[in-house]
């Protein structure tokens, strides 16, 4: 065999440069219409400017510090993240206001947050003695201050104490401990975010609300100022932000509107556009009624359906494999091989985790590419 000559490996060129036409990105790519985006953006933070509630988007739907700066330019508050890890390049961009949204349990993660609680404005969730305890350690360790949220369960079962005694308790504790303030309540109710008719969303949101506002109560009347009351999401904001009861909005996909919220009856206010969609190609014609293109499990997930083709009626998105995706079209429908076809995610968070980066483009064109850079980030 001949010897193959010695040649410079190529590297990966980006998917795409600023000036190129939507069609010439490289797929399959993560593509963010800029028009929707920024109409969903300013739509949430009017929403929460007129009800006088703090909105502090999450970043766990996008993972892209680029798309945090423009909602802080809007007003945002700040930012959530869930993990400590997710928080490291929100911070290292800038962003000094973070709420971690979730539970920090084990010396690395508490080792890490309390570095990076010198780093930034923190605040963490809290729903265990002992882990208060392991907080406050690690700050006074650190020389470093974080504010504590104590986290109740209004319906979702998930994280969250669920009885007043243990909401006081741990609201004295922090009180009492060095490195950590109380600084008031998380009431993130998870799953009114898809009930899919808007009466019944706002029954299930308002449930929430009077359970948290129960728990601030009982702060107050044993002498304990609860003045920040976070919590909501895409679903329950438009219920949540004129509840009299939150303080801080922490939704996260209304930005980018996935599938799944499409499936929400949207009649209110807050008429959210998809703005995120998964640019593909189509690359292979096998039969008729099939084509297969190259987005599969590997750039989009599925536990929430499978994504929707934009803008072409009669073409379904049938099968995801790994790097395949199985289209079924109607007899009257038909596609070209090289064709690009736009996907609407089913669930944008775990999507944007599967990706490096984001196309930014407005009316067919490419402004910019951002980077993805909590991708990957979920200790
Ligand atoms: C604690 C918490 N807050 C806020 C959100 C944001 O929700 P959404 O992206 O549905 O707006 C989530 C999403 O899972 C969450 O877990």
């Amino acid at each position: 065999m001949a010897a193959i000559p010695a040649a410079p490996i190529p590297t990966l060129p980006p998917a795409a440069a600023p000036g190129d036409a939507l069609e010439q990105v490289d797929t399959p790519s993560l593509v963010l219409d800029l028009d929707a985006f920024e109409a969903n953006l300013r739509l949430m933070q009017a929403w929460a400017d007129r009800h006088g509630v703090a909105l502090r988007p999450h970043a766990k739907a996008h993972k892209c510090p680029e798309i945090a700066r423009r909602q802080l330019a809007l007003g945002a508050r700040g930012i959530c993240c869930q993990k400590v890890s997710e928080a490291l390049p929100f911070v290292a961009a800038g962003i000094t206001d973070v709420h971690i949204s979730n539970q920090v349990v084990g010396p690395a993660k508490l080792a890490l947050l309390a570095q990076l609680a010198r780093a930034a404005r923190l605040s963490v969730c809290v729903d265990d003695p002992a882990n208060l305890a392991a907080i406050s350690a690690a700050m006074a360790q650190a020389g470093a201050q974080v504010e504590v949220l104590v986290e109740v369960d209004v319906g979702q079962g998930r994280c969250g104490v669920a009885d007043t005694a243990a909401v006081l308790a741990l609201a004295r504790q922090a009180r009492d401990l060095p490195g950590v303030a109380f600084a008031g309540l998380q009431a993130y109710h998870g799953s009114v975010q898809h009930v899919r008719d808007r009466a019944g969303r706002a029954a299930v949101a308002a449930r929430a609300a009077a359970a948290a506002a129960g728990y601030a109560d009982s702060l107050r009347a044993a002498g304990i100022a609860c003045d920040r009351i976070t919590g909501a999401g895409t679903g329950s904001a438009e219920f949540d932000a004129p509840s009299g009861v939150y303080t801080e909005l922490q939704a996260g996909s209304y930005a980018f509107m996935d599938g799944d919220y499409g499936a929400n009856e949207w009649s209110g206010p807050l008429a959210f556009r998809h703005s995120l969609f998964l640019l593909t190609t189509v690359m292979s014609v096998p039969a008729a009624g099939r084509a297969i293109v190259d987005a599969g499990l590997k750039s989009t997930t599925v536990e929430c359906g499978p994504p929707q083709v934009a803008g072409r009626a009669g073409l379904h998105y049938a099968a995801a494999n790994d790097e395949h995706g199985v289209l079924k079209l109607a007899p009257d429908a038909a596609v070209r091989l090289g064709e690009t076809l736009l996907l609407v995610p089913s669930h944008v968070d775990p999507t944007f985790n599967l990706h490096d980066s984001l196309v930014a483009y407005r009316d067919g064109v490419v402004e910019d590419v951002w980077a993805i850079a909590a991708r990957g980030l979920s200790r």
